[in-house]
């Protein structure tokens, strides 16, 4: 897209590395496509380690062949000194100029979008994500796949990426045959008619009506019998059976609804597409896998066999499609959604944003439509697998009874936390009690966002709230701070306004912090191709931490000279705008004061 990348800023990583690499083809014409390996080093700005291998291979002097290179680079304003060191590395330190030159063209971007560029191949990706089940509670896995979602969605979007949303909710199965039964035998029971309910409301008319139905079924032979009737009805589409199980839908979807809003997270109703919304294409699926001897009879049921996935018993262990009484579970659903989201949604990525203990079934279900056709080279899935939540024990997080957390009471303890943190500095910011309030939301939330998120995904994490809300650390309210200090930085700098000044010199936490705030852009396309957010959360941190050490040795609002003043504030105010871009993408919240 022509437009999108007008404002966009090449890095200077980028003009760098080009610069070496006309350089190095000028002195050795066989290597024009070599990388010159180029990293960010302590030694220099940058270190170029590739022209060892290429000197060995074109048979020459390491030395030598790097200095030809020197000789032949092309300075300009952007190269300060370029050195040749060891065997055959080359030191780059480039100009204090082109760095505050390239730092003011990402503070100018008129799209507010720091001078990142778009990703160069986007495409469309379906993600899967923020799946609960119908009639029951949210627990942390809920929250893992949530919260890692929707960062993914941001991450992707800001790249340019078309992304269309699952929410994959469990509204299907036996279950409802005895809630449903339940519901006709005892009608009113999920009638509002003072008007609207709460979440919470929602959450403990379920758990009653659950509770009730389960103990009737497994007393009552008879209701048992007239429960599973209903199964038949309900997969029948006789229409007073749908429309009661409509009744647990939308009950759960107010629960649903008022977690997410907790979260702070924005999840759309067209994009909740349960599991019942592939119930039309079971059949197809079925018949499709079975015509093309993808899946097989077994004793009665549509199973596909793999060689690689055998049980304890050394049998194979088939992924079963449709059970040996006709019933589809889990897998079809799965298959089918798969054929909906690439043939329909057209989507060339699919992503699952779904626990670790379920990567079985998914490397289970991708294969099966690998060898259907349905995904191939091109058009791939993924799962986006994730951890378990521990406890502060390293157990697998429960209540002291033994039972899985609620997440809303995870969420409120995260937040009066927070809250209670905030209030130890609200008198010296002067926050109103509001104030305090949405701040405590703010960092409580962020808190627990951020410690899923700030670990690799796949990883176990445990959940301490002591050190998510510690203001020391690898923790967001320790980012917010720093985004918010700024901010009291900007107000307090009265007439003086943030302007770059190019021909000033810049101090070596100011060269560092700069070199930084520029490789933001690259990090997100690399964190958007990986689909790895902890890769961002670790930027941010590195970023709060060269702003902590610029504030030690570069003072601000004292700097010497207006100019050098307005030049700090320059830096500072990108900082915070990186911040604040960097944490919204994972859906974390900057306040202004804090
Ligand atoms: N509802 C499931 C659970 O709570 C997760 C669904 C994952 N997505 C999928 N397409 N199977 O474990």
């Amino acid at each position: 897209n022509g437009t999108h990348s007008m404002a966009s800023v090449q890095s200077l990583t980028a003009s760098v590395h080009q610069r070496l690499a006309n350089a190095l083809s000028a002195a050795l014409p066989e290597a024009a496509d070599a990388d010159p390996l180029l990293r960010r080093s302590d030694r220099a700005d940058y270190q170029a380690n590739g022209i060892l291998a290429l000197a060995k291979k074109a048979k020459a002097n390491p030395r030598e062949l790097a200095t030809r290179v020197v000789a032949r680079i092309e300075s300009g304003d952007l190269l300060k000194d370029v050195e040749v060191s060891g065997p055959g590395f080359l030191n780059v330190t480039i100009t204090d100029r082109a760095i505050t030159e390239n730092l003011a063209a990402r503070y100018a971007d008129p799209d507010g979008r720091l001078g990142v560029p778009y990703a160069e191949n986007a495409g469309t990706t379906v993600i899967d994500y923020a799946q609960p089940n119908v009639a029951k509670e949210m627990h942390v896995g809920h929250l893992r796949s949530a919260v890692i979602g929707d960062a993914v969605v941001q991450i992707l979007e800001f790249t340019g990426e078309t992304v269309v949303r699952r929410h994959h909710i469990g509204d299907w199965g036996t279950q409802f045959g005895m809630l449903i039964q339940y519901l006709i035998e005892h009608p009113h029971e999920l009638d509002h008619e003072g008007g609207e309910v709460s979440g919470e409301e929602a959450m403990s008319n379920l758990n009653r009506l659950y509770k009730a139905s389960r103990a009737l079924f497994d007393s009552d032979e008879e209701f048992k019998t007239r429960a599973r009737r209903r199964v038949v009805d309900l997969q029948a589409g006789d229409p007073e059976t749908l429309a009661l199980w409509q009744k647990f839908v939308d009950e759960s979807k107010i629960y649903f609804y008022s977690v997410f809003d907790k979260l702070d997270m924005e999840i759309r109703d067209p994009d909740v597409v349960g599991e019942s919304g592939y119930n039309d294409m079971l059949e197809e699926t079925c018949r499709l896998l079975e015509e093309s001897g993808v899946a097989v009879d077994s004793e009665g049921a549509l199973c596909v066999f793999f060689d690689d996935i055998k049980g304890p018993d050394g049998n194979p262990v088939p992924l079963i499609v449709r059970k040996s009484d006709g019933g589809y579970g889990y897998a079809a659903t799965d298959l089918s959604a798969i054929r909906d989201r690439v043939f329909n949604l057209k989507a060339d990525t699919l992503l699952y944003v779904v626990d670790a203990r379920q990567s079985l079934h998914f490397k289970m279900v991708f294969e099966t439509a690998r060898r259907a056709g349905w995904l191939n080279d091109d058009t791939t899935a993924e799962q986006l697998a994730f951890g378990t939540v521990l406890g502060k024990d390293g157990k697998p997080f429960k209540t002291r009874e033994g039972e899985t957390v609620r997440l809303v009471d995870l969420l409120d303890e995260a937040i009066d936390r927070a809250t209670a943190v905030v209030r130890e500095k609200a008198e010296k910011v002067g926050l109103t009690e509001e104030e305090i309030a949405e701040n405590g939301r703010y960092v409580g939330i962020g808190a627990v966002k951020y410690a899923d998120l700030s670990t690799s995904a796949v990883r176990d994490y445990k959940f301490d709230l002591d050190q998510m809300v510690s203001l020391n650390g690898d923790t967001s309210v320790y980012l917010q701070y720093a985004y918010a200090r700024i901010q009291s930085i900007l107000r307090k700098a009265g007439e003086a306004r943030p302007a770059a000044h190019p021909e000033l010199d810049l101090a070596p936490a100011e060269r560092a912090l700069g070199l930084h705030l520029d490789q933001f852009g690259e990090l997100l396309l690399e964190v958007a191709r990986g689909h790895e957010p902890h890769k961002l959360a670790a930027y941010l941190y590195q970023l709060a931490s060269h702003l902590t050490t610029f504030y030690d040795q570069c003072p601000v609002l004292k700097a010497e000279t207006p100019e050098q003043v307005e030049n700090r504030l320059f830096l500072v105010d990108l900082t915070a705008r990186t911040l604040q871009r960097g944490m919204a993408l994972l859906g974390i919240r900057t306040p202004e004061r804090l």
